[in-house]
């Protein structure tokens, strides 16, 4: 069973708008996280799809999805945790709980603040998760990346053509995920913030999906309005 995770458990403090997170403001017409909602929601490979948000959105997140979507009621949301990678073992502890893991399993977890991600990516991340087990979505670096121990002078400044931006989804065979979270100290958990890294750093494949340029993270007040006239380009 292919189940969409869609991560919403945090709170844009780099967003700096204290009223809400930033999933739920607005691009177009509708919010950020109506937007990614849909766009996973509506792809034939997805059969089950999870919302993740902090406690106290849960309702509002209920409410906003039924109000955009028509059929909603069959789209869960739930509390996400402190970190991503536990809003991520939230998600895997449910579909444990309702319906058992096994090898077929996978998880598609995406950035609810990545509203542009496309029919293709998610295709291809079902296909390489189903196939290695882990897939990262990713493009080739743009800018040269600059590595800096100290924050004030270049420790390594790596070749740039082995150099790529990850972006969302990472997609997983859950069981395998859970198996390798678990076997981290405490401390390994704070540093390996990234889910695919946590494969990678146990010596497991994690295979490249290609992502798009359009595919950003909202992070920023700019990134809203690069958002925003990437909504207008589309329509
Ligand atoms: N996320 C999550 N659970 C957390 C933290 C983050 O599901 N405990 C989600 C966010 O909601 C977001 C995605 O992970 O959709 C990417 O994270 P980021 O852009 O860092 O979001 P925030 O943590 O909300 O932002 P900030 O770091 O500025 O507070």
């Amino acid at each position: 069973m292919v189940y969409g995770v869609i991560l919403a458990g945090g709170i844009g403090s780099r967003m700096g708008n204290a009223e809400k997170p930033k999933q739920y403001l607005q691009i177009g017409n509708k919010p950020i996280i109506v937007h990614t909602v849909e766009k996973m929601y509506v792809h034939p490979e997805i059969e089950k799809l999870l919302v993740l948000c902090p406690e106290q959105w849960v309702s509002y997140t209920k409410t906003l999805l039924k109000k955009y979507i028509r059929t909603a009621e069959d789209i869960v949301v739930l509390k996400g945790g402190a970190s991503r990678n536990e809003t991520i073992m939230n998600a895997i502890a449910y579909i444990e709980q309702e319906t058992g893991l096994d090898e077929e399993t996978i998880i598609v977890t995406h950035d609810s603040v990545r509203p542009f991600i496309t029919h293709r990516i998610i295709s291809e991340n079902v296909y390489y998760a189903r196939q290695y087990g882990a897939c990262d979505t990713v493009i080739p670096a743009t800018d040269t990346i600059v590595e800096s121990r100290d924050g004030k002078i270049i420790s390594e400044i790596p070749d740039r053509s082995k150099m790529y931006q990850g972006q969302t989804p990472q997609s997983f065979c859950a069981s395998r995920l859970k198996e390798l979270y678990e076997s981290l100290s405490e401390e390994e958990k704070e540093i390996l913030t990234d889910a695919a890294k946590i494969f990678a750093i146990k010596g497991e494949k994690v295979y490249l999906v290609q992502g798009e340029v359009s595919n950003i993270k909202i992070t920023y007040p700019y990134d809203l309005r690069v958002a925003e006239s990437l909504i207008k380009d589309k329509n």
